[in-house]
């Protein structure tokens, strides 16, 4: 009789840890007598029939590196009934009885359209927005934060040297947690979030008192949902005294080696991914509260609304002086 076989996939934004997400789904999934498959570029890879048999071998040595080899991408295909219809031929053809996802909220959307199909997924949360309230941490959002505080040091050591105010623009989406986690981590005076009001007067009142005080630098870290980094810039120039320079980190927060964090999580989330499957469990995603792995049902997961830690950005008000 055919082995039954689970397939992995990396849907939307890559994040640092999807690898060894995929290699801790295929080890998982292998030890419980499964043959595995890994779907190229996200469910793409589900309408072209381009999957890949995946064995103990075909994960060594991924679990340290960035991005995902199956790579990945946003599938406006998969949206539609007729390329669900072409997923659903192939996934019966390759004799599939289960998914994993790894990805954001857009790719959880996947997993609900497969599991009423009759084709149990499992949604893990990879994106390094950290933009999905059900769970405390996504995967790639420890390395995004560490990426980006490396960053804030380096830039202070140059702006100190200058008396200058340095603005720095992050990735997040619409959501503002690697600007204030990376903000609190790297002491910057004023962190601006989308979720929480701010105003030039305040952040202008900031900068000055601070040099006033003897600061030799400010760093303003800016969440990409909250506003541009070129902009504030601008008019801090126009308020104040202050010499400024703007960066934009970009894409560089999506890559590199995962966290030991991050990595840790990718192997706890895969492993409690494939105990669902193999329970025949689906429309469910995996996700950490309080250290705590659990899985919830992934319609009720995307319908939360994700709130800013509010506690920790006051904590970084104070602590700024
Ligand atoms: O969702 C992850 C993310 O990096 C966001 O923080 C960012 O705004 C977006 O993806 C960029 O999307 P793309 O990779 O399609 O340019």
């Amino acid at each position: 009789m055919e082995k039954r076989r689970i397939a992995v996939l990396t849907s939307g934004g890559d994040a640092p840890g999807m690898n060894a997400c995929i290699r801790s789904v295929v080890r998982s999934g292998i030890y419980n007598g499964f043959e595995m498959v890994g779907v190229v570029r996200g469910y793409n890879g589900l309408i072209t029939d381009e999957m890949i048999p995946m064995d103990n071998r075909s994960v060594g040595n991924i679990i340290n590196r960035g991005g995902t080899v199956l790579r990945t991408a946003r599938c406006l295909e998969f949206v539609t009934e007729e390329g669900q219809k072409k997923a659903l031929e192939n996934i019966k053809k390759n004799n599939i009885c289960g998914v994993v996802v790894i990805g954001g909220d857009g790719s959880f959307k996947g997993c609900r359209a497969l599991t009423s199909l009759g084709v149990p997924a499992i949604g893990i949360p990879g994106t390094i927005d950290n933009d999905l309230a059900y769970t405390d941490f996504t995967l790639g959002f420890d390395t995004a934060v560490n990426t980006v505080l490396d960053a804030i040091i380096k830039i202070r050591d140059t702006m100190a040297s200058h008396d200058r105010v340095s603005i720095i623009e992050v990735m997040g989406n619409r959501c503002g947690d690697i600007a204030l986690y990376s903000g609190i981590c790297g002491g910057a005076e004023y962190i601006i979030v989308p979720e929480l009001s701010w105003s030039f007067e305040e952040l202008c009142d900031k900068l000055e008192t601070g040099k006033n005080a003897g600061k030799t630098s400010s760093i303003v870290v800016v969440a990409e949902g909250a506003a541009k980094g070129a902009s504030l810039a601008e008019e801090i120039k126009k308020r104040t005294t202050m010499d400024t320079r703007t960066t934009v980190f970009g894409y560089i927060q999506r890559g590199g080696s995962p966290s030991a964090s991050d990595v840790l999580l990718a192997s706890r989330f895969g492993n409690y991914a494939i105990d669902l499957i193999t329970k025949g469990i689906g429309g469910r995603c995996v996700g950490i509260k309080d250290n705590q792995l659990f899985d919830m049902d992934i319609t009720e997961a995307c319908a939360m609304k994700k709130t800013v830690r509010k506690d920790l950005y006051d904590i970084a008000q104070i602590l700024s002086k």
